[in-house]
């Protein structure tokens, strides 16, 4: 079944050079950019994309880090598109992440873990409005 999914390259992976290495994984694969652009965040669109911890112990600082800089928003589009990209990032923690997936190979850190992914269909949904409100 064909989906569409948001990902992420966060601050990280630009300011580290990793912006092609990781769009390169994904397309690899199979997966079609839909849409893409750079671009800094403010901590208004950070709390609401990230509505479900902003009551969390590690969101302030997972704030401070996604508006520190430039990140690149993306929607892919494929075949199970959802899952496929969060087993391509590997688990969220890069430390433990399986060499192999994007986080696996490139980060050594829980929250400066490179790449964010839609983890359902009504994440998909909400997260493609909220970053790209003209895509049909
Ligand atoms: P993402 O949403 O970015 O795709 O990552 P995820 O589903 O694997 O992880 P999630 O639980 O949704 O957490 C969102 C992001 O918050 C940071 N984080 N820091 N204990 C911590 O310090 C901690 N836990 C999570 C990470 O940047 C994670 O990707
Ligand atoms: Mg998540």
């Amino acid at each position: 079944m064909s989906q569409r999914t948001l990902v992420l390259l966060k601050p990280d992976a630009v300011k580290r050079g990793l912006v092609g290495n990781i769009l390169a994984r994904y397309e690899a694969k199979g997966l079609s950019i839909v849409a893409l652009e750079q671009r800094v965040i403010d901590a208004a669109l950070s709390d609401r994309h990230y509505a479900d911890h902003v009551d969390k112990d590690f969101y302030p600082p997972l704030r401070d880090f996604v508006t520190s800089g430039p990140l690149v928003a993306v929607v892919f589009e494929g075949d199970e598109a959802i899952a496929v990209v969060r087993e391509l990032n590997g688990a969220t923690d890069g430390r433990k992440a399986v060499p192999g997936s994007i986080r696996g190979d490139l980060s050594l850190s829980n929250r400066e873990n490179l790449v964010h992914g839609s983890d359902s269909e009504e994440s998909a949904a909400r997260e493609i409005a909220l970053w790209f409100p003209g895509l049909a």
